[in-house]
This record gives structure tokens, sequence and C-alpha cells, in this order.
């Protein structure tokens, strides 16, 4: 992995996937591509970066060979709240922009990473410590389009040989970007609120555990797995990994370290509360751990920590 394309790259991922890159690899190395160009004084555009509407195959297999990258990041797609809202619009954008993404790997055989998400389990999913091979019948659109996802990204790999690799992630939970339309955003928006107001009224409730990871780690597990030797790995798409089971007494617990007179209350949605109960409470990521060494550093307390910090200099500025 030494020249790399990213799509969606002002999403929350991957505004700080394309930082850390260009670190590790160099500015020059690191294309971002997104639908719209940001304001200027935005940081991803510091290096290389082409405006793509991922449904445009054309454009995207130019833009790719014009760049000559040796890896495809694909992080272009619609979260489950906002699936849930326009469901065909989420098939077309989901699916459609990663077929486009593996073709273009395929016609330029690139390495390719796009990320499952804990998604793509479903009701009947074992919900405790579920297993990395188990039952994935999900409820949700976002949830159809992460299993189909994982399966042509399999099939790519099987069929045409092509390099592919995936995480199932569980909430990332960062203070660079603010995320926007996924079912476990509270435990972003409750940081925020509680720097700003000291107070935060969750539409998850009380109790109702899901799998949470700092986004540092989340970009770390995207490396690692890239540069892992392709021998070592079993599973490919998509490993669970997970770095947390948390509800959202447990992140209030730990804001009041900090912020003592912080209050949590609840406003529940059922649409998201409905999303949520679907999933599982705790995944295992034992597999990610023995083939890529998948080793998390923020736990609950210290990414609280790191996240009321990094929000207060926020406010500052
Ligand atoms: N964070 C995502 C969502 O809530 C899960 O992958 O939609």
């Amino acid at each position: 992995m030494k020249r790399i394309m990213i799509t969606g790259a002002l999403g929350q991922i991957g505004t700080e996937l394309t930082l850390k890159l260009r670190e590790i690899y160099g500015v020059e190395n690191v294309l971002a591509t997104d639908l719209r160009r940001p304001e200027e004084g935005n940081p991803v555009l510091d290096g290389p970066f082409e405006t793509l509407d991922v449904m445009d195959h054309d454009k995207m297999l130019a833009i790719a060979d014009s760049f000559k990258p040796d890896t495809m990041m694909h992080m272009a797609a619609l979260l489950s709240a906002t699936a849930e809202k326009n469901p065909v619009f989420a098939w077309n954008l989901n699916m459609g922009g990663l077929l486009n993404a593996l073709e273009v790997a395929r016609k330029l055989e690139m390495q390719f990473f796009t990320p499952s998400s804990i998604g793509a389990f479903g009701p009947n999913t074992p919900k405790d410590n579920t297993p990395q091979t188990t039952i994935q019948r999900p409820t949700t659109m976002y949830g159809v389009n992460k299993v189909a996802g994982e399966l042509l990204c399999d099939y790519y790999h099987h069929h045409f040989g092509l390099d592919t690799r995936g995480v199932r992630f569980p909430g990332l939970i960062s203070h660079v970007k603010e995320p926007g339309g996924g079912t476990t955003d509270y435990a972003v928006e409750i940081y925020f609120k509680a720097v700003r107001e000291g107070k935060y009224a969750s539409y998850i409730d009380k109790g109702t555990f899901m799998d949470m990871m700092f986004m540092d780690d989340a970009i770390n597990a995207i490396i690692e797995l890239m540069e892992a030797p392709a021998d070592k790995l079993v599973d490919r798409n998509a490993f669970n990994v997970t770095a947390m089971s948390i509800d959202p007494e447990m992140v209030a617990a730990s804001i009041r370290k900090f912020i003592p007179e912080f209050e949590l209350t609840y406003e529940v949605d059922p649409v998201r509360q409905g999303i949520a109960e679907s999933w599982p409470n705790s995944i295992d990521a034992t597999e990610a751990k023995k083939q890529w060494g998948f080793n998390p550093k923020f736990d609950l307390d210290k990414m609280t920590e790191e996240m009321l910090t990094a929000i207060r200099a926020k406010e500052q500025k």
C-alpha cells in the first residue's frame, strides 16, 4: 500500500483516514475524493483532491487511471438511519458505489478496502460475543447492503483474485468530523452536548448495549489489516472488530468522572432504537486479533478523556 485513492474522504472516517494515510505514505500519495469540494481551509485539501460521485463509474475510472493508485479505499456510503428513510436510494448508492469501486480496482489491479458494520447482523444473530462466522439476516436496508457488500467483496476475491479486505466496524466515536445518520451516533453527540450544555437527551434507551470504538483505533485497524500478509488472512470480508460494549448509562458514568454534574435523560427514537435492538450487544473480535494482530488501545474512560479534551479545545477556538 503506497499510493491510495479514497472515496467518501470527507465523511466521519474518511476525513481522519486521509490525514493519517498522508502522514504515513506521503501527502502526494493519497488522493481524497468526495461528492463535493470542501470549504477552503479543510485539511483534506492540503493534498490531492477530486470531486467524484461514486455512482459515476467512468469518472472514477478516469481519475484512478490518471492517479495510478495501488489501493482503493471505498468509504462513501449512507449510514443506517438515513438508509432507512430512503431505502431505494440507499440500495442504489451503497451497492452501485461499491460495485463501481470494485470494478475500477479490478481493472487497475488495486488492493481494496471497504468497511462493513455490526449492522450486517440481525435479530436472530447470537447477541453476545457474536462470532466471526454466524447467522446474518439483518432487517435494515443498511444491513442488507452490508451483507451483500461482504459477499460481493468475497466474490471479487475468489473469482477475480482481487485482494479485498474489510472489517465490521462498531459505532465509531470521534471529534474531528461528526457522523451523520447512524444509529450509534448518540455516543458521539453525548460528548459534544456534555461539553456545550452539560446534559444530553439520548435517543437510544438505557440498557441498550452496542459495540463502539475510538476513531484512532479504527484508523489503525484499517492500516494494519491492509498491511497484513495475505497468507495470514482466512476471513477477509469482513472481520469483527470492537473495543467496548456500552450503553448510554455507561458513557454518562464515564463523563461524570470528568464533569460530575453531567445529566443524562432519554427521548427514545423508536426507529433508531429498533435498529439498535436488532444488532448484537457485543461482538467477538478474536479472529481479527489472531489473523492480523488487531489491538485497540482506547477503553471507555481513556476515550472519554480524549473526547472531552479535544471538544473543549475546539470550543475555545
Ligand atoms: N455507525 C453505523 C450506524 O450507526 C454502524 O455501522 O449506522
